[in-house]
């Protein structure tokens, strides 16, 4: 690159118009204007051509890509707070700055979140069907009664930013807000939660619980046969996170004994697509990984990502640098 030429940033995936727009006023971007999803090899042919690297949860870096991208690429400047997707350690031995974007979909995915619960808990995917098939056909007050949300106990695994958000809004609700995390928050954080230093000890009080920790070599499966044997009979799961966090035959068997009442789901092990297994269960409501889908939060997400950007093409820190 020389010196007076704009960097070239890849950006992977269809941004907004807000953050195309800004992009383009100090980067050559190279965009993809039908929003297709790329291979690891695709990823590692394009490399050659640019200098930064602006993708989103769908684009694979992963050990065997990151050791084979162009020696031209210095930052990955992710569009999500996740970088699962990313090998940071791989990339941080070949020097690529990475960064993403937190905050900024905090309060988005923490709405997904209680939609999921509401929906899970006052029986949303057989309501919704039985008024568009045109099968509602009797009333009483003992029809489609679920489980009452407000007042009750959440246990939330994970409070960092979005396990914050959703906290707040659970405080709405009126409900007791326990939480299991690396460590406990300060009280101004905790904001009357409690604090379980054991995830065992957490399970055991959650009338719900939601997961809104990051996918970590110790948080994979964290939801399995014997966690959720855990929770009392009658509990409601949430997922926003990711969906390697729960082994989801084990959540299957446990909704079949009925010790798991119902479940929300936005994120699945297997993405796109989800898992077919989990749709005969009416008690399962469930969406495509749109925690962050929100037109403000997008735009929200490509300026973070881009001040991440200019940070580093003006020889600063990047604010949101992870690896
Ligand atoms: C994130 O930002 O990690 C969300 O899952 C969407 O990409």
């Amino acid at each position: 690159m020389n010196s007076s030429a704009k960097p070239v940033v890849w950006i992977t995936r269809k941004l907004t118009d807000n953050t195309m727009a800004r992009a383009a006023q100090k980067y050559e971007v190279i965009d993809n204007p039908e929003d297709r999803t790329f291979t690891g090899d695709e990823i590692i042919e394009l490399s050659r051509d640019v200098d930064a690297i602006l993708p989103s949860h769908s684009e694979v870096i992963d050990a065997r890509v990151s050791a084979a991208l162009s020696d031209r690429i210095k930052i990955i400047a992710n569009h999500s707070v996740g970088t699962d997707h990313c090998d940071l350690k791989a990339l941080g031995a070949r020097g690529i700055v990475v960064t993403n974007t937190p905050d900024v979909l905090s309060d988005a995915t923490a709405e997904i979140g209680m939609l999921l619960m509401l929906g899970a808990a006052r029986r949303a995917v057989e309501g919704d069907r039985m008024v568009r098939t045109g099968n509602w056909t009797s009333w009483s007050p003992s029809f489609m009664v679920g489980t009452q949300v407000s007042g009750k106990r959440i246990g939330i695994i994970g409070m960092g930013r979005v396990g914050q958000s959703m906290a707040k809004f659970c405080r709405g609700f009126d409900m007791d807000v326990h939480y299991f995390n690396r460590s406990k928050l300060t009280p101004e954080r905790e904001a009357g939660a409690t604090y379980h230093d054991t995830l065992e000890s957490l399970l055991g009080v959650s009338q719900f619980l939601s997961l809104n920790c990051p996918n970590t070599p110790e948080t994979i499966g964290i939801i399995n046969a014997r966690t959720l044997a855990l929770l009392p009979r009658g509990a409601i799961l949430v997922n926003t996170a990711r969906g390697v966090l729960v082994i989801e035959d084990d959540l299957i068997e446990a909704l079949q004994s009925g010790h798991i009442a119902a479940a929300g789901l936005d994120c699945f092990q297997v993405e796109p697509g989800g898992n077919p297994k989990f749709a005969p269960f009416d008690n399962v409501f469930m969406l495509p990984h749109i925690g962050s889908a929100t037109r403000e939060t997008r735009d929200a997400m490509g300026a973070r990502a881009l001040d991440n950007l200019d940070a580093f093409f003006a020889g600063k820190e990047p604010r949101d640098r992870v690896a």
